[in-house]
C-alpha cells in the first residue's frame, strides 16, 4: 500500500525500512507533522501514517478523504489526536499499535521516581564539577511507601509489578479492577479521593479523555500529602501544569517528574537549542530543582520501536488484505 509517513525521524526510518523488508509497502517518509498546511502531501497515499501529535481533527479527516485517504495508521497507543467519530462517517479506519512495550513506559516511570528521590541528576553534575557534598541529597526509601496508581491497564500493571519488587503499598484507582494486580500483586483498589489524599507517589496511567483532563488540578493538588511527588508518563493534559506550578511554588507537591506535557505539540520532538522559548509555563516547570521532564521517550527503547514498526506494517497489510482488524480503534 502507499503509506504517507508523516512526523519522520531517522530513527522511524531505520526500523521501518528494516520490517518493510517483509511488507514491501511504499513508503514515502515525511519529516514535517501531518496538519491542515501539510495534508496536501498525503494526495493519492491510501494510508497516512502518524505519530502521537499528529493533527487529525475533523477538517484534516474531511481533506485526507477527499485526497483519496482511506487509512489512518497510528503508530502509538494513545489516539486523543484523531477525531474518531469523524473518520468513522467518513469510511476511514484508524488502526493503533495497542500495545508495544508497556516495559519500557513503566521502567522510564520508575526511573523517573528514583532520579527525583535520590537526585540522581543533581549528584551527577555535582560530582563532574568536583563538587562531593551531600547537602541536599537526601532521599527516602521506597519500601513501605504509598504509591498511586490511576489505570492498572497494561503500563498501570507492569509498574506495579516492579513496585511490588521495591515493597511499595500499592493502591490504583482504575473504573475496571485488574485481576493480576487485585489478587497476585496486591494492589488495593480505591476511590480517587482516597488514593491523592493516602499516596506518597502518584502516578498517572490512564488515557486522556475528556473525563480525564486536568485530573490533577488545584482541587486534587489540594488533597494530597504535603510533598508528594507526582509522575506522569501518559499524557500532558491529565495535568494542569499551572496548577502543578502553584503546588509546587507552595511546596505541596515535593517532586514532579513528567515525559509528557500539554502543550508539547509545539516543542518535543525537535531541537530547539537555540530557539528562544516562548512558552512560558514550561519555561517556569524548567526553573523548579524538584522537577525532572522528559521529551516524550518513556516508550524509547530497541524492543519497543521494532514492535511498533512490526505492527504497523502487520496493522495495514491486514487492511490491504481484507483480514479481520485487531488493533482497529472504534470510538474515543
Ligand atoms: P491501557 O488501555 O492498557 O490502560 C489504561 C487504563 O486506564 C485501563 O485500565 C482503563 O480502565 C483505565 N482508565 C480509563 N479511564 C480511566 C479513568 N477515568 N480513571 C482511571 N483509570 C481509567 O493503556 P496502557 O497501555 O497502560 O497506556 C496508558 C497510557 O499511557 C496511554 O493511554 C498513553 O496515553 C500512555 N502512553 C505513553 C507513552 C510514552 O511514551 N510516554 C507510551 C505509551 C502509552
Amino acid at each position: 500500500m502507499k503509506i504517507a509517513f508523516f512526523s519522520t525521524k531517522p530513527y522511524d526510518r531505520r526500523f521501518f525500512d528494516l520490517y518493510n523488508k517483509d511488507f514491501q509497502h511504499e513508503i514515502t517518509y515525511f519529516e514535517t507533522r501531518l496538519n491542515r498546511d501539510t495534508l496536501k502531501l498525503a494526495e493519492g497515499f491510501e494510508c497516512a501514517c502518524v505519530f502521537v501529535n499528529d493533527q487529525v481533527d475533523a477538517s484534516v479527516l474531511i481533506a485526507l478523504a477527499a485526497q483519496g485517504t482511506r487509512m489512518i495508521a497510528l503508530r502509538c497507543a494513545g489516539f486523543n489526536n484523531v477525531d474518531i467519530n469523524s473518520a468513522k462517517e467518513l469510511g476511514i479506519t484508524v488502526v493503533r499499535v495497542p500495545a508495544y512495550s508497556p516495559y519500557a513506559v513503566a521502567e522510564h516511570t520508575v526511573g523517573l521516581m528514583l532520579a527525583l528521590n535520590r537526585k540522581i541528576y543533581w549528584a551527577n553534575s555535582r560530582v563532574k564539577q568536583g563538587n562531593f557534598s551531600l547537602d541536599g541529597l537526601l532521599g527516602f526509601d521506597l519500601r513501605n511507601r504509598t504509591v498511586g496508581l490511576v489505570g492498572t491497564g497494561k503500563i498501570g500493571e507492569c509498574v506495579a509489578r516492579i513496585l511490588r519488587g521495591f515493597g511499595c503499598r500499592i493502591l490504583a484507582y482504575d473504573k475496571f479492577k485488574n485481576e493480576v494486580c487485585e489478587k497476585e500483586l496486591g494492589v488495593e483498589y480505591v476511590e480517587r479521593e482516597a488514593l491523592f489524599a493516602e499516596s506518597d507517589i502518584i502516578s498517572l496511567h490512564c488515557p486522556l479523555f475528556k473525563e480525564t483532563r486536568h485530573l490533577v488540578n488545584n482541587d486534587a493538588i489540594a488533597r494530597m500529602k504535603k510533598g508528594v511527588m507526582i509522575i506522569n508518563t501518559s499524557r500532558g493534559a491529565l495535568i494542569d501544569a499551572k496548577a502543578a506550578i502553584e503546588g509546587l511554588k507552595s511546596g505541596k507537591i515535593g517532586y514532579l517528574g513528567i515525559d509528557v506535557y500539554e502543550e508539547e505539540e509545539d516543542l518535543f520532538f525537535e531541537d530547539k537549542t537555540f530557539e528562544i522559548r516562548t512558552d512560558d509555563v514550561f519555561a517556569r516547570l524548567t526553573t523548579f530543582p524538584n522537577v525532572v521532564i522528559t521529551g516524550h521517550q518513556a516508550y524509547f527503547t530497541e524492543e519497543a520501536v521494532s514492535a511498533i514498526a512490526k505492527t504497523t506494517l502487520e496493522n495495514i497489510s491486514a487492511y490491504e488484505d481484507g483480514k479481520e482488524l485487531v488493533n482497529i480503534v472504534m470510538s474515543n
